[in-house]
């Protein structure tokens, strides 16, 4: 049964690794933390690799998806590799359309009315919000949300551990996306450990979300 945007989050980690022969540890300190899902982006060479080491590895409960989906054969790379769900920074008709005749899940970037509209009309009704410190953060989304009232937003760019839960606690965001639990450094690093523990000490306070 494939994955829906529904399914995703509440917190999905963006991945930016080097090594793919790390992939598997990180994807298995989050979900010791946790957090059962991995966006892991193309941004680097070892992304591909990194997904199908991770989908490879059948963590029960864990999605693997791809960002920084930037092309159609992004798009069919990462569905080979094993990708569940496929994000992109900005708002691409053609590779929307893809991935939903594809039936794929797929999370858009958007940082304008005008994009959210493309969005509605391409058939999609949530959206990752990028760069979401740098648009405003979360007034910028309420002020969307008004009168985009069946649309929802998932922050994504300067989300933290202290701004998360004031981002969630929106009615309009179903989940937030950020690097803090995993940062590049700590996968190079082989900071497994740290991944598990920046994972729980979050997922713990999910449940006080407002
Ligand atoms: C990104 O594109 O890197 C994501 O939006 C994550 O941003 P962050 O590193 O600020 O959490």
């Amino acid at each position: 049964m494939p994955i829906t945007v529904d399914d995703v989050g509440p917190v999905i980690p963006v991945v930016v690794i080097d090594e793919a022969s790390r992939a598997g540890d990180v994807a298995l300190a989050l979900a010791d933390g946790g957090i059962y899902f991995a966006e892991v982006t193309l941004r680097t060479d070892a992304g591909l690799g990194a997904i199908a080491a991770i989908a490879d590895l059948n963590i029960p409960g864990f999605t693997v998806g791809a960002g920084t989906v930037l092309s159609r054969d992004d798009l069919e790379r990462s569905l080979a590799a094993g990708a569940q769900f496929i994000v992109s920074p900005g708002f691409d008709d053609d590779l929307v359309s893809r991935a939903l005749d594809a039936g794929v899940a797929v999370l858009p970037g958007v940082a304008t009315a005008t994009e959210v509209q493309r969005a509605i009309a391409a058939g999609v009704d949530t959206v990752k919000f990028f760069p979401a410190d740098r648009l405003g953060g979360l007034p910028t989304i309420a002020a969307l949300a008004a009168p985009f009232r069946h649309t929802r937003f998932v922050p994504s760019g300067g989300v933290t551990a202290e701004n998360a839960l004031e981002y969630l606690g929106h009615a309009a965001v179903p989940a937030v996306s950020g690097s803090w639990m995993v940062t590049r450094e700590m996968i190079s690093g082989g900071d497994f450990a740290g991944i598990t523990r920046v994972s729980q000490e979050f997922t713990s306070r999910l449940g006080t979300r407002p």
